[in-house]
């Protein structure tokens, strides 16, 4: 039996919609080993798909098509942590475990640029499934077979406070959403942001991370979906926060904060209630640089 942990992502980062993302200290934990049939459960009361359609079965029997081989079945034992539907990557972190978890009772015949590519074909974007993998920021371009990717490990002074709603929005409503065509203008406003979001984070510019989170091709659609989103942004900028933007497909709304804001978390609770926003949690998190292990 092999035990995988695999943690949870935020991905776009504001402008960077299908291109920039990153770890965070929060995981789930798949246990595995091969068997002659399905035997799929859970560790916690999270209801999952016990049958053949199980994403983490799904990804482990493709890992094994693409090595010639046949999946005859899998036991798996997943402890889901990470809310599903939430925009923090939770479909993302059961493909990687299905991929790293086949790839290594194989013998790990594909290399890590592989299970980035394929996590990718699966997932049909890159954002979260390769800091899922690798850990850290990562900023990738998918040309629809590979994955043209830098990860980059980040060791700054900075936490991440996860604004999670008590309500799901799949990531095919949030992406049917947004508009099939930009303009120019609205691309050019988007690029430079993407860029000086990870240059900022990384050299320590954080005064730059509140103009670099906004963008033209997501998030103001996307916030339509998401009750309250706007006061919530306004709430976490009056706490101090360097930048505010929606995680991935949402709803989850991300706010970074600095360390010394000690009492970030609980001002958040304290003025989302106050203003009557009780189903919001709040949740702090480091970037997380190691990706996907084997523990
Ligand atoms: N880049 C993706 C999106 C992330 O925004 O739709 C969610 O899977």
């Amino acid at each position: 039996m092999i035990k995988i942990r695999i943690p949870a992502t935020s991905a776009n980062l504001g402008a960077g919609f299908d291109a920039l993302g990153l770890a965070l200290s929060f995981y789930n934990y798949v246990e595995m080993e091969e068997s002659d049939r399905v035997e799929i459960s859970s560790a916690d009361d999270i209801a999952v798909p016990t049958d053949e359609s199980n994403l983490i079965y799904v990804s482990a029997k493709d890992l094994f098509e693409v090595c010639g081989k046949k999946l005859e079945g899998l036991k798996l034992r997943q402890t889901n942590n990470i809310p599903m539907a939430r925009g923090l990557g939770s479909s993302s972190a059961c493909i990687v475990a299905g991929l790293v978890g086949a790839n290594t009772l194989l013998g790990n015949p594909l290399t890590t640029d592989d299970l980035v590519d394929l996590a990718a074909q699966i997932e049909g974007h890159p954002d979260n499934t390769a800091p899922a993998l690798l850990g850290g920021i990562v900023t990738a371009v998918f040309d629809g077979r590979k994955v043209h990717w830098v990860k980059q490990e980040v060791f700054t002074k900075l936490k991440f406070a996860a604004l999670i709603p008590d309500f799901e929005l799949k990531t095919e409503k949030a992406r049917a959403c947004l508009p099939k065509e930009v303009s120019h203008k609205d691309a050019v406003y988007n690029l430079s942001r993407a860029a000086l979001f990870s240059a900022s984070l990384l050299t320590g510019k954080f005064e730059n991370l509140r103009t670099a989170v906004h963008d033209k091709l997501h998030q103001p659609y996307r916030m339509e979906l998401i009750p309250n989103c706007r006061e919530v942004f306004d709430i976490a900028y009056t706490h101090g926060a360097y930048g505010v933007f929606i995680s991935g497909a949402g709803p989850t709304i991300m706010a970074i904060a600095d360390e010394s804001n000690e009492f970030f978390e609980g001002k958040m609770k304290f003025s989302l209630e106050n203003a009557g926003l009780t189903g919001w949690q709040v949740r702090e998190f480091h970037i997380d640089n190691e990706g996907t292990k084997l523990i």
